[in-house]
């Protein structure tokens, strides 16, 4: 009886921490070299979004070579929508995460109110100390869409959240006045191919990355464009602000094949996953395999992926045929300078990590990895 007192207690107070928050919408000035792909166009109906899926994970073929024609260098001033959380007014010097969500959400990815936010990874982080932006990608939800074919891509993302991050580190990000000692970055899929590539184009600007939901294997990543059943996002949301070309996965069913593993998740959490689901640009799809072979950073590097992460694993990590610990445990080749790296699988768990029963177990992981390493 005293014990499971003492455990209720622990619980209130670890539920009691404090949540500052704030939101901004940030003008940046990105610049970047594009692909253009004008060997295909944009699909603009449902029929031809199958069309590009079929030529997307067509065997044995490349369908972003086979649409590149040329490189175009793209500078515009974009609008980014951002939160801006800490634990409570005197933690302003605590290290400060900077978020980015994959394919299929927002930033609210990192903090699902869904069961009073016990789901919540920004809830944790803070707990532990830390601060965190969170922010919507380039060309998603409430920041600025673009040309879903040449102009929404992955390094336009990577150059953005470069911007962002230098914007506050030095102090010029609305909110942020305290210059962060140490940045962490921390992704989710799509979200954590951007990280390391910021970790291989920009390396003094991170002092830690962790990969969720992530590999470095991309032969499942068909199994992703295949099942997502996509359809034109401008048919299947109440937000009509998405121009052809920004797709969407169908129902639920596709939602639940994409991110979640049954039965370790709560199927109210699908439902609400299926109501606030993003869409993808095809600019997106189309770059997302063209991040750089190896990164020169030195800093400490985690990936953690569910067990049966499909996109990244084929639905089994673990099974390697011998290769190696796990499919994750491989992207140690692409870190030959990192002073620790860490593949971790989280039992139990699909690709959308943060929506399975034990997102908290995972979120420990995380916090238990950068305390180890310093940060
Ligand atoms: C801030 O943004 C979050 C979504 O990220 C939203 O739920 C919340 O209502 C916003 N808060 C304010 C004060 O606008
Ligand atoms: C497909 O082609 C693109 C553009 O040439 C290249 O960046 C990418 O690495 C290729 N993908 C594979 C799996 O070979
Ligand atoms: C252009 O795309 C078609 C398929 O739509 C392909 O057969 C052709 O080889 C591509 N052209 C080039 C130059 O890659
Ligand atoms: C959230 O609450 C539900 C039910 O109260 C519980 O089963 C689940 O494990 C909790 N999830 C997290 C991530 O804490
Ligand atoms: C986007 O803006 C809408 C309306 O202004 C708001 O309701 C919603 O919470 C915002 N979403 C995010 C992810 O900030
Ligand atoms: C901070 O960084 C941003 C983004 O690179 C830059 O535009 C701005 O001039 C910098 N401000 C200061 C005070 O260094
Ligand atoms: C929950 O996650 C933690 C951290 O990975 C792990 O140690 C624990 O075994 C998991 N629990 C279940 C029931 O999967």
């Amino acid at each position: 009886m005293p014990k499971l007192m003492l455990a209720g207690l622990a619980l209130l107070a670890a539920e009691a921490t404090a949540k500052t928050c704030f939101n901004n919408t940030v003008e940046i000035p990105v610049t970047s070299r594009n692909g253009v792909f004008d060997n295909l166009s944009t699909p603009k109906t449902n029929f031809e979004a199958a069309a590009f899926a079929i030529s997307a994970t067509r065997q044995g073929a490349n369908g972003t070579e086979q649409a590149l024609t040329d490189y175009a260098t793209i500078s515009k001033t974009y609008k980014i929508s951002t939160q801006y959380c800490m634990p409570n007014a005197d933690s302003r010097n605590a290290p400060l995460q900077i978020l980015t969500h994959g394919i299929g959400f927002d930033k609210t990815y990192w903090d699902l109110p869904y069961n009073n936010f016990n789901y919540s990874y920004i809830d944790n982080a803070l707990s532990h100390g830390y601060r965190t932006l969170s922010y919507d990608r380039l060309g998603i939800g409430n920041s600025s869409h673009g040309d879903p074919k040449n102009e929404i891509q992955a390094f336009l993302e990577v150059a953005a959240l470069a911007q962002i991050t230098q914007m506050a580190r030095n102090g010029s990000f609305p909110g942020i006045r305290q210059k962060p000692q140490k940045v962490i970055h921390a992704g989710h899929s799509f979200g954590s191919g951007l990280t390391y590539a910021l970790s291989a184009m920009y390396p003094s600007l991170t002092d830690g990355i962790v990969l969720t939901g992530f590999s470095f294997s991309t032969t499942f990543n068909p199994y992703f464009v295949a099942g997502a059943n996509f359809q034109q996002a401008n048919q299947v949301l109440s937000s009509k602000n998405y121009p052809p070309g920004y797709l969407v996965s169908s129902n639920a069913v596709a939602n639940e094949f994409l991110f979640f593993t049954p039965p370790y998740f709560d199927p109210q959490i699908l439902a609400f996953a299926e109501q606030n689901k993003k869409p993808v640009a095809i600019g997106e799809l189309l770059t997302m395999g063209s991040v750089p072979m190896q990164s020169p950073f030195t800093g400490p590097v985690l990936i953690i992926t569910g067990s049966n992460d499909v996109p990244f694993c084929g639905g089994d990590c673990l099974n390697t045929g011998g290769a190696a610990e796990s499919i994750p445990a491989q992207g140690k080749l692409a870190f030959p300078s990192a002073k620790a790296f860490e593949a971790y699988i989280q039992p139990n768990t699909g690709h959308g990590l943060n929506l399975h029963y034990n997102a908290t177990g995972g979120y420990e992981a995380i916090a238990g990895f950068l305390k180890n390493n310093g940060l």
